[in-house]
């Protein structure tokens, strides 16, 4: 798997223009893509990233971290996900990182998401829905997730970069993904929801064990 998603974020080095200024996601694949940045000399203006985790990577690379708020829309964002649809909607926040991850991709122009290959399924759900809640919502929003036909599960010592907390979404079926986002997205005390489904990705490149890749866009060409 590793020489997959190593791959995959190798693929994506072609997809950054020299002198730009990159969204960096979080996750393992995104640290073989930073990797990969280092080891190539490709020089950036600068990236914004989606956790603390990333930008401790990025500065190690000397990489200079810019502030979202002055950098206005960014051309390309890069993220790994937990799982893909054909329609390239995808589950993220295995890594608790969604809400920043959610807010870098709403604020570029592209998202290429990169993953290996055991992140493709056909319908989204297999892997637990993650949902970034406000503490003392914890309970409440629980309760209301239950309602929307799920097991929530509280990620027992994990705060977020936010200073929020994780419920898990155990057996939820996602048969329409963009309503659920909304449905979720409107509990209060709920900060967002892992489901990329209004922005979803705008091409995936999926990583093989043999080293190959494969990219797909939005459109399914
Ligand atoms: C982080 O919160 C997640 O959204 C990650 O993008 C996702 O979990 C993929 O992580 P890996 O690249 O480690 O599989």
């Amino acid at each position: 798997m590793q020489t997959a998603k190593a791959a995959a974020a190798k693929a994506a080095l072609d997809h950054i223009e020299e002198g730009s200024i990159l969204g960096v996601g979080t996750g393992s694949t995104v640290n073989c893509l930073i990797d990969a940045i280092g080891e190539s000399g490709l020089r950036l203006q600068g990236a914004v990233a989606s956790s603390v985790g990333t930008e401790k990577r990025l500065k190690a690379i000397g990489i200079d971290l810019l502030d979202l708020n002055s950098t206005g829309t960014l051309d390309l964002y890069i993220d790994g996900a937990d799982e893909t649809n054909p329609a390239l909607e995808l589950i993220k926040g295995g890594g608790a990182a969604l809400t920043r991850e959610k807010i870098i991709a709403g604020a570029s122009a592209k998202f290429l998401c990169i993953v290996d290959k055991s992140k493709q399924v056909n319908v989204l759900g297999a892997f637990p829905l993650p949902v970034e809640v406000i503490p003392m919502a914890r309970s409440f929003a629980a309760r209301e997730l239950l309602k929307l036909g799920c097991d929530p599960e509280y990620r027992d010592g994990v705060i977020t970069d936010n200073g929020n907390v994780i419920l898990d979404c155990y057996r939820f079926n996602i048969a329409n993904p963009k309503e659920l986002e909304h449905a979720v997205n409107a509990i209060p005390g709920v900060v967002t929801v892992g489901l990329f489904a209004l922005r979803g990705a705008d091409a995936l490149l999926v990583g093989h064990d043999d080293g190959n890749t494969e990219l797909i866009d939005a459109q399914g060409g």
